[in-house]
């Protein structure tokens, strides 16, 4: 089977700034995979560095088996990827409805989530449609970052802490719309802090450090790794 996602020897920089010292990773179809670490262990920039927004590049990063470490971001995007990043992007003078429509469909993508799809799977963001980007919650706006994505027929969904700062009940309705994507089928990385959200979602995990992968195990493996887990992020 060919991977959706595989980086071998990744390296990549912020100007002067080298922040990846080699990370391998890869993501089979349809699983779902976090990538957990403390703060500034790399985490955001592995996946600014898969879509080609950080300075220099170096090693492989195979989407679907074709290689994109020459390829500019928007080449890389239409290879079926959605990126939603922690600042979640919201148009604050436009409602809802336009934020969702406002991305333009992938051409290498299949046929992205209809309207009518994402609003029988977000229905405080159908109750919302009109509402200006302001006046949503943290929640409805993060919920909307995703569906947003959804849109554009993306299948290897590539989310920077989700669940960051949101009220547990928000939480909770991230973690069963996480649920629901793998029963459809993306393939989705999640980068995260919040260990508690991850845990029981992911198929497997990888713990960056240093801007190298420092751990990685399956859910099976989760109890027995806690020890060095505990130790590597700090909670
Ligand atoms: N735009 C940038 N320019 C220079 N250095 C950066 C930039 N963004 C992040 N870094 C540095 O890269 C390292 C990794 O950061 P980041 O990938 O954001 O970590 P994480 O998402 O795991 O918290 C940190 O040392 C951070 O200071
Ligand atoms: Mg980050």
């Amino acid at each position: 089977m060919t991977a959706a996602l595989e980086i071998k020897g990744l390296q990549a920089w912020y100007g002067e700034s080298h922040v990846l010292h080699g990370v391998d990773m890869v993501v089979q179809p349809g699983e779902v995979v976090t990538l957990l670490g403390r703060n500034g262990a790399g985490r955001t920039t592995t996946l600014r560095a898969i879509m080609g927004l950080t300075g220099a590049r170096k090693g492989s990063i195979e989407v679907n088996g074709k290689e994109t470490i020459g390829m500019p971001t928007h080449r890389i995007a239409h290879l079926g990827i959605g990126y939603c990043p922690e600042e979640r992007g919201i148009f604050a003078s436009l409602s809802c409805e336009e934020n969702l429509l406002l991305p333009p469909e992938l051409k290498g993508a299949g046929p992205g989530m209809s309207v009518d799809e994402i609003y029988a799977m977000f229905p405080n963001l159908a109750e919302r449609r009109h509402s200006q980007g302001t006046r949503l919650s943290g929640g409805e706006q993060q919920m909307l970052a995703v569906a947003r994505i959804l849109r554009t027929g993306a299948k290897l969904l590539l989310l920077d802490e989700i669940s960051e700062g949101l009220a547990p009940v928000i939480v909770q309705a991230l973690a069963r719309m996480i649920t629901t994507l793998r029963a459809k089928g993306y393939t989705i990385v999640m980068v995260e802090q919040n260990f508690r959200f991850a845990a029981p979602l992911a198929d497997r995990f990888y713990v960056m450090e240093h801007g190298r992968i420092a751990l990685k195990f399956g859910a099976a493996e989760l109890e027995a790794k806690m020890p060095v887990l505990t130790e590597l992020l700090g909670v």
